[in-house]
């Protein structure tokens, strides 16, 4: 193509398309030094300006935090699990989502849209991971916030009676509960789920890994965190017990709370 064609089109593409479009056009095409002075100073200030944007307006997943402190997790939380695990669980792999959630946050920004295939491609991987650090973001944020109790429901009553409702008895949701989460694969959740969106219902479902097995619309009321890493420096290979220790720690006050803010 000639120059004088090429600066034409290019003048024309910065007339016909939005600016953001023309100038993630003109980056991504590596045609910026080719462009004519007056349009490349502009188009540089521009590219320089919405990096600037796009830093402000990547949407940040945030590391909450619990409703106790470090030190406290350690005696509150220590018939489920270790000191070292409050920590490791919550300043390692939970926050381990959160980083990575950001760092794809970051990425889908510039990701190349045009070499998605259903096999592999960057774009797709991204999706990919998103589900998967997104379910593992808000199922911990979950999973800290109804542990630290005395595991009595009474200071639940009207999640206990949506409990009794649906299961028959609280003894009953809890045979369930548990088997649905010794169920679940090595790296996995039990979940008491509201399920907001379709039938109104309380339901135990059971989640491999972070989010295969979850269903749409349905809030989260008590996640078991049954990954290896949630139970094994104290248990072992006995995943029943932590989930009875787990049953036994419920903090029942900030659960119900929940319930009713959703279940309306
Ligand atoms: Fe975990």
């Amino acid at each position: 193509m000639r120059l004088r064609e090429f600066f034409r089109r290019m003048t024309n593409m910065k007339r016909t398309m939005k600016r953001r479009t023309f100038v993630r056009t003109v980056a991504a095409s590596g045609a910026l030094a080719l462009l004519p002075p007056v349009l490349r100073s502009e188009t540089e200030k521009t590219i320089t300006s919405n990096q600037k944007e796009y830093t402000q307006m990547a949407f940040e997943w945030k590391f909450n935090p619990r409703p106790y402190s470090d030190e406290e997790a350690k005696k509150l939380l220590a018939p489920v699990v270790d000191a070292e695990t409050t920590d490791w669980h919550y300043n390692t792999h939970h926050k381990g989502y959160v980083t990575a959630l950001n760092n794809i946050e970051k990425a889908l920004e510039t990701a190349d849209r045009s070499g998605a295939n259903g096999n592999y491609s960057q774009i797709g991987e991204l999706k990919r991971r998103t589900t998967w650090n997104h379910g593992g973001t808000l199922l911990h944020d979950i999973y800290w916030d109804v542990l630290g109790g005395d595991g009595d429901p009474n200071k639940g009553p009207e999640v206990k009676a949506a409990i009794e409702k649906e299961f028959g008895s609280f003894d009953a949701w809890k045979a369930d509960f548990k088997a649905t989460a010794i169920s679940a694969k090595l790296s996995g959740w039990g979940v008491l789920t509201f399920d907001q969106l379709y039938s109104h219902r309380l339901l135990n479902v059971l989640v491999d890994e972070h989010h295969y097995g979850a269903i749409w619309g349905g809030i989260p009321l008590i996640p078991v965190d049954v990954f290896e890493h949630a139970y094994y420096h104290k248990d072992g290979p006995k995943r029943a017990l932590y989930i009875d220790n787990f049953i036994a720690n419920l903090h029942w006050g900030r659960i119900n709370a929940r319930y009713k803010k959703y279940a309306k």
